[in-house]
């Protein structure tokens, strides 16, 4: 049985109980986030919390919240992934407990806060080496999705529409341009230059993303921050989705056509290669 964090408490899940009137049930008004942990070292998660606390003010949800950096250890620890090769911790944040209302509680409200942490595997490199499929899906989420919000139904919808077209994943379009992921970002390589959609309101910024640029800036290849037209990322030379759960994603399949050559790219490889060996230094 996992052992999960929940308000300041560690207990087996099946005793972790959440109120029928918590405002992440009723009404999506939390964050969260997932950090990955290698070995038990967790990765960056100093830019995940700073996210997690940017998302938290947008929301206003002020309290102060516990040591997060000890619990993420803590319950690395209590579900024995210590020294496991790859885990997550998932991570989430609701304004708490109040009769349901739109406008904020009247009173002062405890946040929720809980958390667990599992085993990740990575494809293995046989089957990443084959590539992955993506279909387009229109973006409909809404104007802010900058913030890591638990709302996260059009992405759930645009997922499954990906997956029941016979893709592994859904590549959100909106007004002509690639966007991102249902969950995760979007790269194109065009003649050499890793190119991807600024960090604005219209993705999420992910820390994969921000990572891979350093790896690519690092490596000496060219790299640009720009909106990229469907039409060019059909073009592209590779695709590759980036995320917590992700790593470095090649795509060889766009909507049915091959990416490129249709196979994994050079570049793909590069910094996959160089993504996990920043992991592990
Ligand atoms: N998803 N874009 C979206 C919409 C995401 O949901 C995610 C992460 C990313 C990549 O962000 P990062 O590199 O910080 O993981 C981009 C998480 C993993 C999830 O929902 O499970």
């Amino acid at each position: 049985m996992a052992t999960v964090f929940l308000n300041g408490n560690y207990l087996p899940a099946d005793e972790a109980k959440v109120s029928v009137n918590d405002r992440g049930f009723l009404l999506a008004d939390g964050v969260y986030e997932v950090t990955p942990a290698y070995r038990g070292r967790l990765f960056r998660l100093e830019r995940h919390l700073a996210r997690l606390r940017r998302g938290l003010a947008a929301l206003r949800i002020e309290r102060a919240v516990d040591d997060l950096p000890a619990m993420h250890e803590r319950l690395l620890a209590e579900n024995g992934l210590a020294d496991a090769e790859m885990a997550i911790v998932y991570l989430q944040i609701t304004r708490g407990v109040a009769p349901r209302t739109h406008q904020f509680p009247a009173g002062p409200v405890e946040p929720t806060v809980y958390a667990f942490a599992k085993a990740f595997q990575r494809p293995d490199d046989e089957r990443w080496g084959r590539g992955f499929s993506a279909r387009t899906v229109p973006d409909q989420r809404w104007g802010r999705v900058d913030i890591k919000s638990i709302a996260l139904l059009p992405n759930v919808l645009a997922q499954q529409a990906a997956v029941e077209a016979g893709a592994d994943v859904a590549l959100l379009v909106r007004d002509g341009i690639a966007i991102e992921g249902a969950h995760a970002n979007v790269f194109g390589v065009f003649d050499g230059v890793v190119c991807t959609h600024p960090a604005s309101h219209q993705i999420l910024h992910g820390i994969s993303r921000e990572y891979v640029l350093e790896l690519a800036r690092e490596a000496g290849i060219g790299v640009e921050e720009r909106p990229i037209p469907l039409d060019e990322m059909r073009r592209a030379d590779e695709i590759f989705f980036t995320g917590t759960t992700t790593e470095v994603y090649p795509i060889v399949r766009l909507d049915e056509a091959p990416v490129g050559k249709g196979v994994v790219g050079p570049v793909a490889r590069r910094l996959r290669e160089a993504f996990i060996a920043g992991t592990l230094a």
